[in-house]
């Protein structure tokens, strides 16, 4: 009795010392192969057809094709000469039919889906993407508490990091009607990846309810609150709550405090952690929100028609 204790506790040991042995040979693998050496050098990955691949500040920033870009009136407001690498190239791939879209991860949760098409016409007279780099050994300035100019509705990392190190810009951005929200900063991850409709079919917007008025609505959804809020579980963003499910805003807030609360959150209700940044009538024509508007009201009037079609039977008129 007591041998066969002592060889099971001794088989015991022997498995932990194993295990141990294992766990250390993996953390050195970890450490000699990845990221140790550049630990404190952030990298950006970028996947594409050719796979998935790193690149640190210092890679881009020695790239032959990087430039100085000049923009003014983006997340710093004023001013500004990035040094970036044109974004086409970057990719080193054009869309086929299968992925037609970037989409742009920023370190907080917020994801840009962008169009390839968007960012292909800048070689033919449209607005021109390039991904600015953040040089360590000159940092951009700190992002302010809240910022007012493109692309600053995210960042919880305000106040305390920059749009680096990775952020990206457009020129010429009027020239392809560029919106806020296609100026992601802070961007950790771009991959190649297929179309929204695709991906999400939840977003699509419902047949029976299918016009130009709707049709824009969603694609200025996509642009410029899927970043943040998903719909009915449809999109990547994971900054603010999901626009439809359980409840969509057009069925709990009245249309005037909906359309206040994107014009300036602000203006319905105030407290120190909020973070969405309203959208001035330059960011959102008032046209777009409208067309957004009758797209969230389509989704949920198509959402409680789908609950009464279910109820077999029920002749209840249900919604509206
Ligand atoms: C950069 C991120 C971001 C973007 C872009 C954004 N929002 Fe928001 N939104 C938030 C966050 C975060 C909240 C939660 C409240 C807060 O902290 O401000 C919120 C709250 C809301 C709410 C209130 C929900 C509730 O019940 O409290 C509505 C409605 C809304 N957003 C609509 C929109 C629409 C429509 C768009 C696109 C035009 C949009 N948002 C774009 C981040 C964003």
């Amino acid at each position: 009795m007591n041998l066969s204790r002592t060889v099971a506790r001794g088989r015991y040991t022997a498995c932990r010392f194993l295990l141990c042995l294992r766990v250390l040979a993996i953390l050195a693998a970890e450490l000699l192969g990845l990221g140790w050496a550049n630990a404190d050098q952030p990298a950006l990955t970028v996947v594409t057809r050719a796979g998935e691949r790193h690149f640190t500040a210092a890679e881009l920033l020695a790239r032959p094709d990087s430039a100085v870009v000049n923009v003014n009136g983006d997340v710093y407001d004023h001013a500004v000469s990035y040094r970036a690498v044109p974004l086409l190239a970057l990719l080193g791939s054009t869309a086929d039919d299968s992925s037609d879209t970037i989409e742009a991860q920023a370190s907080d949760g917020f994801v840009s889906q962008i169009p390839m098409a968007l960012v292909a016409h800048g070689a033919n007279g449209g607005a021109v993407a390039w991904l600015a780099v953040e040089d360590p050994a000159q940092p951009w300035p700190r992002l302010a508490a809240h910022g007012t100019g493109n692309g600053t509705g995210h960042g919880t990392g305000h106040g305390t990091a920059s749009a680096g190190p990775f952020y990206l810009i457009w020129e010429h951005p009027e020239r392809s009607g560029v919106m806020r929200e296609q100026w992601p900063y802070q961007v950790v991850r771009l991959s190649l990846v297929e179309s929204s409709d695709h991906r999400w079919p939840q977003l699509a917007v419902p047949p029976n309810a299918s016009n130009d008025t709707t049709k824009r609505g969603h694609d200025v959804f996509l642009a410029q609150c899927s970043p943040c809020h998903r719909l009915g579980g449809g999109g990547a963003g994971e900054v603010g709550p999901d626009l439809a499910t359980p409840m969509s805003p057009t069925q709990y807030l009245t249309e005037a405090g909906l359309r206040a609360l994107i014009r300036d959150p602000r203006a319905v209700r105030t407290w120190p952690g909020q973070r969405m940044v309203g959208f001035s009538k330059s960011d959102l024509p008032d046209s777009d929100l409208d067309a957004l508007i009758a797209y969230l009201r389509a989704k949920a009037d198509n959402k409680a028609n789908n609950k009464s079609d279910d109820k077999a039977n029920n002749t209840a008129p249900g919604h509206n």
